[in-house]
């Protein structure tokens, strides 16, 4: 804090070297970062470079996507939009199913495939207005959607048939990043592909403010275009050296490797409660990063919205905090801190079990 801290048009070290390690976690085109102070700074940023870029102003979102708290960003959130106080999408804004292989449209094994051609139909009506497609943004595993895992295929297609019409493709690592998923740092190298923007935020900073945003020089160029981007607070000398700091600590005690191994004994306590109780509809997600999707009934998948609400309060007056989500708020989250143990995964399935038995028979929404 000694540091003098101007704002980001002067360089420092601690900049320099933070913009550095965090680029080179990511894939080699994403080398440019810009460093700001919450995620929804950095999607405001990457609408902008988006458009910069394309020259264009529409964006394709998912149904129950969030992305931020500014206006834009209100406005690619349908989970916002869409809800209590909104006002429903712009007309830059285009919506596209969820791809929920549990309870959506598409459900086999071509599902991937299948929930990209509605993003293609959506191209094609976009195409047909004569305005111009600037990008998709997703989180790579929606979150307030459900805590829903792509189907295979199904981010490769899309960026295909986004950049095929001269689109960006603009992944939202905010929740699923740094190695929260377990299988990968972020969470678009299990679905294969390279997205042209990466959002970056939550935890970076361990609870310390920091946003930051990815690209390709490309798109950074398109953006360089004399306006000129600067923040006072974004990438100042303070949140640098934490954003290093946790850096090192999830590397120096290999969280995500943590992460991947604790969430697969979890996974498997959580499906074998499935087997007992048949309010448990679907188990899902990888890492620290899993979902349990409730229904009244697996046949007809009618959502227990107040069956998962019952769930999350009982947990809470256990001490364990876990949010509902999902379209139908029947998904709970569980989103542990990094370090959470193998026992603490065994405390919380326990108190689930807890928590299921003490559901009553009956539950009015
Ligand atoms: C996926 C995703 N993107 C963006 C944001 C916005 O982040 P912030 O609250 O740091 O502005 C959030 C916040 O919850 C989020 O979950």
């Amino acid at each position: 804090m000694r540091v003098l801290s101007t704002n980001t048009r002067y360089l420092n070290d601690v900049v320099n070297e933070y913009a550095e390690r965090l680029a080179a976690t990511l894939p080699a085109p994403l080398r440019v970062v810009y460093l700001v102070n919450s995620a929804s700074e950095a999607n405001e940023l990457a609408l902008r470079l988006a458009r910069a870029y394309t020259d264009a102003r529409d964006m394709i979102v998912l149904e129950a996507a969030y992305h931020g708290n500014t206006t834009s960003l209100i406005d690619i959130s349908p989970y916002k939009h869409a809800g209590s106080g909104g006002n429903g999408a712009p007309d830059w804004v285009h919506v596209a199913p969820l791809p929920d292989v549990y309870r959506g449209a598409h459900r086999d094994a071509d599902a991937g495939v299948r929930y990209a051609d509605s993003v293609a139909e959506i191209i094609k009506r976009i195409g047909k207005t004569g305005r111009g497609l600037a990008g998709f943004i997703a989180e790579t595993c929606p979150s307030v959607g459900g805590q829903l895992v792509f189907p295979s295929a199904y981010l490769a297609s899309v960026y295909e048939h986004v950049r095929r019409a001269g689109g960006v493709c603009i992944a939202d690592e905010v929740q699923t990043g740094l190695g929260r998923m377990g299988t990968s740092f972020w969470a678009f190298e299990d679905q294969g592909v390279v997205p042209d923007i990466v959002v970056m935020g939550k935890p970076l900073g361990n609870g310390h403010p920091i946003g930051a945003v990815a690209t390709t020089r490309a798109i950074a160029m398109a953006f360089d275009n004399g306006m000129e981007f600067f923040s006072t607070f974004g990438g100042n000398t303070v949140s640098c050296a934490v954003g290093l700091a946790v850096l090192d600590v999830v590397r120096d005690e290999g969280l995500q490797e943590h992460a991947r191994e604790v969430g697969v004994g979890l996974l498997a306590n959580l499906r074998s409660l499935a087997e007992r109780y048949s309010v448990i509809g679907d188990v899902r997600g990888s890492g620290l990063f899993l979902g349990v999707e409730l229904v009244r009934d697996r046949e007809t998948l009618e959502a227990a919205g107040a069956e998962a609400s019952f769930i999350a309060n009982r947990m809470r007056e256990r001490g364990i905090l876990l949010g509902t989500d999902g379209p139908y708020h029947n998904v709970v989250k569980i989103r542990p801190p990094m370090p959470f143990t193998e026992s603490d995964a065994e405390l919380l399935v326990e108190a689930f079990e807890q928590s299921l038995g003490e559901l009553p028979d009956v539950l009015k929404e």
